[in-house]
């Protein structure tokens, strides 16, 4: 099968194209032929090295984690999918022709294999730290960084849970987040009291998806810098704030929450950059600009 692979750490460029051994599925997995697959920050910060105290590789390498596809080899143990359903989900070495998922579950047909490649990273991202911030119904809470991947969807959750949500994204953005059920407003000087004066009774949360070095401003809004929880800003805790990651996770539960919500049409996930597998390299550095709206996605054809 093709697939794609790195043989050492650096730019877009190291990511090629390649024949390869198809993976198995072992027990407790699925391996899927891959429709479409999730590109994620993430994976070129993994592909760049900026994680390989953390989590090293051995290279050559396979890249990517979410994708969408139809099951052609279901491993021991498994029940409740047979080869031929068409799922979403989260595994191993997606950016492949074939790939292991380790979490899934069955892609609603109301969504394309493109759109649901996109979900598995941004569903369990955005619920889990919805829940670390400890966002409910009733309450206000601040999303920095709302129009991307994992933002899109905390907007969505958490508007879902009944919050009231102010949504922080650039200038091109402000229409789209209030598409998601957002209030919007815009990042940059001043931030703090745009925010108050948007919400005057006061800030319950606040939820840094970009990680971009406003927990200072995000604690002042809440009053504690406890109720403020970043997955992109690993300074927050040295301001009291928390970061949270899902190392280890099993995704299903987020990836049955978010695909019941977008069968009904109660989410989305726009996907606005697409390129096909052997333009991973480009498609990442799309991701990396950290301006995307939505989903980049890499298709298999
Ligand atoms: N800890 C975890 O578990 C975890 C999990 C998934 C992702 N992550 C990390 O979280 C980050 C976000 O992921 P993503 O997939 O949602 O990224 P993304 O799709 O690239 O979205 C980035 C978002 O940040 C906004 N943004 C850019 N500059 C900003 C600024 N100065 N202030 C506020 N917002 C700004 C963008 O808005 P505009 O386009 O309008 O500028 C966009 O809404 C990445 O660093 C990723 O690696 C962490």
């Amino acid at each position: 099968m093709k697939a794609v692979r790195f043989a050492r750490y650096g730019g877009p460029e190291v990511l090629e194209l390649l024949e390869v051994d198809a993976p198995h599925a072992q027990a407790g997995q699925v391996r899927i032929a891959v429709r479409a697959a999730g590109v994620n920050g993430l994976e070129w910060k993994i592909r760049q090295g900026l994680l390989r105290d953390v989590r090293p590789l051995r290279l050559p390498a396979g890249v990517g984690g979410d994708a969408a596809g139809i099951v052609d080899e279901v491993g021991a143990g498994v029940t409740g999918v047979r080869v031929g359903d068409a799922v979403f989900g989260s595994g191993q070495e997606t950016y492949a022709e074939h790939a292991v998922l380790t979490s899934w579950t069955p892609k609603p047909p109301e969504v394309s294999f493109e759109e649901a490649a996109g979900y598995a990273t941004p569903f369990e991202t955005a619920l889990r730290v919805l829940d670390d911030a400890g966002v409910r119904g009733g309450q206000t809470v601040v999303v920095n960084g709302a129009s991307g991947g994992v933002g899109s969807a905390a907007v969505q959750f958490a508007v879902e849970r009944g919050a009231t949500v102010i949504g922080v994204a650039g200038p091109s953005n402000q229409d789209y987040l209030v598409s998601l059920g957002a209030v919007p407003t815009t990042y940059g000087p001043g931030l703090v009291e745009r925010v108050r004066a948007l919400a005057p009774a006061g800030v319950d949360a606040a939820v840094d998806v970009a990680g971009s070095g406003v927990i200072a401003e995000l604690a002042a809004l809440t009053g504690d810098p406890g109720r403020v929880v970043s997955i992109a800003d690993f300074g927050a805790p040295a301001l009291g704030a928390r970061v949270s990651t899902g190392f280890g996770r099993d995704k299903t539960p987020a990836l049955r929450e978010g695909a019941r919500l977008a069968a009904a049409g109660r989410l989305t996930l726009p996907v606005t950059r697409t390129f096909p597998l052997a333009h991973a390299g480009t498609a990442q550095a799309a991701s990396a600009t950290g301006h995307v709206r939505g989903r980049v996605i890499v298709t298999v054809p």
